[in-house]
């Protein structure tokens, strides 16, 4: 293993009706209240009359910020940081999926901050403060919930960028399953793709005797694997939606990545194609992830081989390793597939006219990747397979 420290302050208060806990948890931190949502599921939902009963109760006084939209964008976190100022906000709670939370991560460290918001997603500057925040979680997919990466575009310039700093993760985090019954089939197939793509970031690594590690993230992969099919035939079973909201959280809260560094090349690729088309995060992913598998294969072979034969189940009999590899990337694609992810660029109606400006963009802060560092060319060539 790498050696390694382990943070992770987030309070995680999971189960059905746990928004009871809601004013207890918000009690240290003041009743001036910035609540941040999305485009409206919570209200055709009923969560909005829900949490603003409790805010009620509690004698909060509220200013609200909604509309924050998927690939939550730079002009909205800015429309967060002045209501935030005028209202003198001293604690912002985010009710929604990833896009909201990390919209309300960057709202926090952008309100104390001098500069401009965007040179801290640039990572130009670094927040010296924040504004405490929590969040009720209602798709399970990012596990921005637990961890303190957040992720903006800048509609203006097409980039799109992830940031982090310990000084954003949530003080709490509800998680009640019922919550995520109302999401509809194909964010709930990309919060699968999502989580498991974490998962896949983390498994890609060069760290020696990780052997717990290992079986963690197979453990992750199989559960979801098993629980999934069952749940678009299923959306509102309470027993696979707490599964698949668990396992979400524990793909990306730091319980992975202990003692070994993942790749991430996949994701800094995806955020650029997601920068130029405005796609969903895990549309992207299905496509491109396992073309950087196979685009990748040979850097260590034994890390895929594990991967096919752990949890693909690929039969090794009269097969090389490279073979066995190949099968199980060829099986993790069809498994996505087979939920109704897309699989090709072109299912986008995306062709080869931007692929160099996405490139550029995925080369915007140089080479990138621990597990395989990739160059513009590296790029190319993966985006050129998934098209
Ligand atoms: O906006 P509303 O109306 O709420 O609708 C949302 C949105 O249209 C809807 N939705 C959410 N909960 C619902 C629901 N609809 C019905 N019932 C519910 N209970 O789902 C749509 C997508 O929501 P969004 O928050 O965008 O999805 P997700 O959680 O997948 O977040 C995606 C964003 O997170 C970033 C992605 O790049 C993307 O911008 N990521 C953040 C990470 C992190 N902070 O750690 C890591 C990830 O790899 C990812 O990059
Ligand atoms: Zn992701």
């Amino acid at each position: 293993m790498d050696n390694f420290t382990y943070y992770n302050p987030t309070r995680l208060i999971f189960g059905k009706g746990q928004i009871s806990q809601l004013a207890a948890e918000m009690e240290p931190f003041g009743k001036n209240v910035l609540l941040v949502y999305g485009g409206g599921s919570i209200k055709r939902n009923g969560l909005y009359d829900q949490v603003t009963a409790e805010l009620q109760k509690m004698g909060a006084q509220v200013t609200e910020l909604s509309g924050v939209e998927p690939n939550p964008r730079l002009s909205t976190v800015k429309r967060g940081i002045e209501l935030s100022r005028e209202n003198g906000v001293d604690f912002i709670l985010a009710v929604g999926g990833g896009s909201v939370i990390d919209c309300t991560k960057a709202i926090s460290a952008g309100v104390p901050f001098e500069g401009d918001v965007w040179d801290l997603i640039l990572k130009k500057e670094e927040p010296k403060q924040a504004v405490p925040f929590g969040t009720i979680l209602t798709l399970a997919a990012t596990g921005s919930e637990m961890n303190a990466g957040s992720v903006i575009t800048n509609w203006e310039t097409q980039e799109k960028y992830g940031w982090g700093s310990p000084l954003v993760f949530p003080k709490f985090s509800i998680l009640d399953p019922v919550n995520t019954y109302t999401v509809p089939k194909d964010q709930t197939i990309y919060g699968i793709v999502d989580m498991m793509s974490h998962v896949l970031e983390q498994y890609f690594h060069h760290a020696k005797n990780t052997p717990l590690q290992d079986r963690f993230a197979e453990s992750v992969l199989l559960t979801v694997m098993e629980a999934a099919p069952a749940l678009l035939e299923n959306p509102e079973n309470y027993e696979l939606r707490e599964t698949i909201l668990y396992n979400g959280t524990i793909a990306l809260n730091g319980t992975l990545s202990m003692g070994s560094r993942g790749d991430w090349g996949s994701h800094n690729i995806e955020h650029a194609v997601s920068a130029v088309y405005d796609i969903p995060h895990a549309g992207g992913l299905a496509i491109l992830f396992p073309n950087w598998m196979r685009h990748n294969v040979d850097t260590d072979v034994s890390r895929f081989k594990q991967l096919a034969i752990r949890v693909f189940g690929v039969d090794q009999e009269g097969k090389d390793d490279r073979d066995i590899a190949l099968e199980g990337i060829d099986r993790l694609s069809a498994f996505w597939t087979s939920l109704g992810a897309p699989n090709r660029l072109a299912d986008y109606d995306i062709d080869d006219s931007k692929l160099d400006i996405i490139a550029d963009k995925a080369m915007a802060r140089g080479e990138f990747g621990n597990f395989q560092s990739l160059q513009k060319e590296d790029v190319l060539s993966i985006l050129k397979r998934s098209l």
